[in-house]
């Protein structure tokens, strides 16, 4: 989809539709009104007759229109005025997309962004629209052999109150863009199944990139060397399964040559049975959902790329499948990570902490500024915290704010939770250094501890995406969270 800012009045637009809105109690925007007018009363009658009352998220579509340069009116329910704020905006832009993905038209303006939002300027009103529209169109059926009907909607503009707004607005619209090209790649990734998905798909996912950008140098390390560089934990969780696995890097190139880079690095469990700690039945389609934090790096590579960000950053993914056989591993074994600690693992359904600790391990010898892993990490997480953020841990209280900041900025939020020593104190283990899982209760930050003993003296952060990775139920499906967070973050940095 095409994005642009307008600063043409509403009667003067062409557009295949004009969505302009409602406030309750009847009450019309300017923009509404300026189109009423223009068109003959077509509004008010519409409200006279009672097809319309300005409840928030309703919507009217005037399909034939009189005397003005758009060939359809949307007009949306913005509920209360004194009320309105980002979540009202955001939820009445979706709804008046939604209306308009059911008609023919292949252009849209939308006139919601000139109504005054506390919360936001002119460019993240312009960055919620364009994502409001970007979902509104993605489908995932690439391997259904009857195709759903394509969205007509091709071009998408954003109304602006004056010049100023429209400059801002256009360089929200591009950093909007990247950022859903990111999230396209890190949900299609997330969607498809386990048996077309494998490590090897996304290897070469990462490899498509390096061939797209030349910024990014993709290099796929295999078994062997996995094996040589000592990385005893991740070829634990890999040992059951037939499907080999990978180590992943992806090297983007923006910044100076000598200047440290910032390693992300996500989890690519392709699909997690749980392995010889076998999970129950119910749901466990839903696993082939565990690779969502490495589609989440992959999809942060596209974005950065696509903005040119002046940074470096390399993208770390340890990728395989955790399966149960004659060769898994059992419970009660010992392994020795590449950091030289050993590991007693008590349950192979922790595997994600397996995989990234050696990730993490590998990521120093970049000597990194900072650190970020990104793991559908524990079913812990999506207790404590649901759906709507992601669960951060982390010892650094700058990054912190930097990484919650950045979510709000880009509406992907994520919520800290603590992670003190006192968490740690149950992966104690009376075999090895420590065992890879603790106490049931607070599990979500042990399994960060268990990956803080691998970044003693980095500037490191963890984000558990287990509940706002995917959506379950009907909506079934993966998000493309945090891409917006971790490639907002990147701009900010970049901007520092
Ligand atoms: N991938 C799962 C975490 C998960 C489970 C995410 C359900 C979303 C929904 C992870 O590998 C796992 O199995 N974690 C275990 C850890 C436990 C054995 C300490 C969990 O959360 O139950
Ligand atoms: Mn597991
Ligand atoms: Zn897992």
């Amino acid at each position: 989809m095409d994005f642009f800012a307008t600063s043409a009045t509403a009667a003067r637009q062409r557009t295949d539709c004009a969505i302009v809105g409602l406030y309750q109690t009847k009450r019309l925007t300017e923009d509404a009104t300026t189109l009423d007018k223009a068109s003959d009363k077509q509004i008010s009658a519409a409200i006279a007759k009672g097809d319309i009352d300005g409840k928030l998220g309703s919507t009217l579509l005037i399909g034939h229109t009189h005397h003005v340069a758009c060939k359809r009116i949307l007009v949306v329910g913005l509920g209360s005025k004194k009320e309105f704020n980002e979540r009202a905006y955001r939820t009445a832009t979706a709804a008046a997309l939604a209306k308009i993905s059911g008609t023919g038209a292949a252009s849209a303006v939308s006139y919601l962004s000139r109504e005054t939002l506390k919360e936001r300027d002119a460019y993240g009103v312009a960055r919620l629209a364009a994502a409001e529209a970007a979902l509104s169109v993605y489908r995932f059926d690439e391997l259904k052999s009857e195709k759903a009907k394509k969205p007509k909607l091709k071009r998408f503009g954003v109304a602006a109150a004056n010049r100023n707004d429209q400059t801002a607005m256009q360089s929200g619209l591009k950093d909007a863009a990247a950022i859903i090209d990111g999230v396209k790649l890190a949900r299609d990734l997330g969607n498809r199944p386990a048996n077309v998905c494998t490590p090897g798909h996304l290897a070469d996912q990462a490899r498509d990139l390096a061939k797209r950008f030349k910024s990014i140098k993709t290099k796929v390390v295999n078994r062997a060397e996995i094996e040589r560089l000592g990385m005893g934990a991740f070829l634990s969780v890999t040992a059951g399964a037939a499907e080999p696995p990978h180590l992943i890097v992806m090297e983007y190139s923006g910044g100076a040559t000598d200047e440290s880079p910032i390693a992300l690095v996500g989890k690519g469990i392709t699909f997690d049975t749980g392995g010889i700690s076998i999970k129950s039945a119910s749901a466990m389609d839903e696993m082939k959902f565990d690779m969502c934090g490495a589609a989440s790096v992959l999809g942060t590579m596209l974005s950065l790329a696509r903005l040119r960000l002046p940074l470096n950053v390399v993208g770390i993914v340890p990728t395989c499948e955790n399966m149960p056989s004659g060769t898994a591993t059992r419970p009660g074994d010992i392994v020795t990570t590449m950091s030289g600690k050993t590991v007693e693992i008590l349950n192979t359904d922790a595997e994600g902490r397996l995989i990234l600790c050696d990730a993490l391990t590998y990521s120093r010898k970049y000597d990194p500024e900072t650190v970020i892993d990104i793991a559908t990490l524990t079913g812990a997480c999506v207790i404590a915290l649901g759906h709507f953020h992601s669960g951060l841990m982390t010892r650094d209280n700058d990054l912190a704010e930097e990484l919650l900041t950045a979510g709000r900025t880009a509406a992907d939020l994520a919520w800290q939770l603590p992670l003190t020593e006192d968490y740690a104190k149950t992966l104690k283990s009376n075999f090895a250094d420590f065992a890879n899982v603790g106490s049931k209760s607070g599990s979500a930050i042990s399994a960060g501890c268990f990956l803080g003993k691998f970044t003693e003296g980095l500037s490191w952060a963890h984000l558990d995406i287990a509940g706002s990775a995917w959506k379950s139920g009907k909506a079934k499906g993966a998000t493309g969270r945090p891409v917006g967070l971790l490639t907002q973050f990147l701009i900010d940095r970049a901007r520092l």
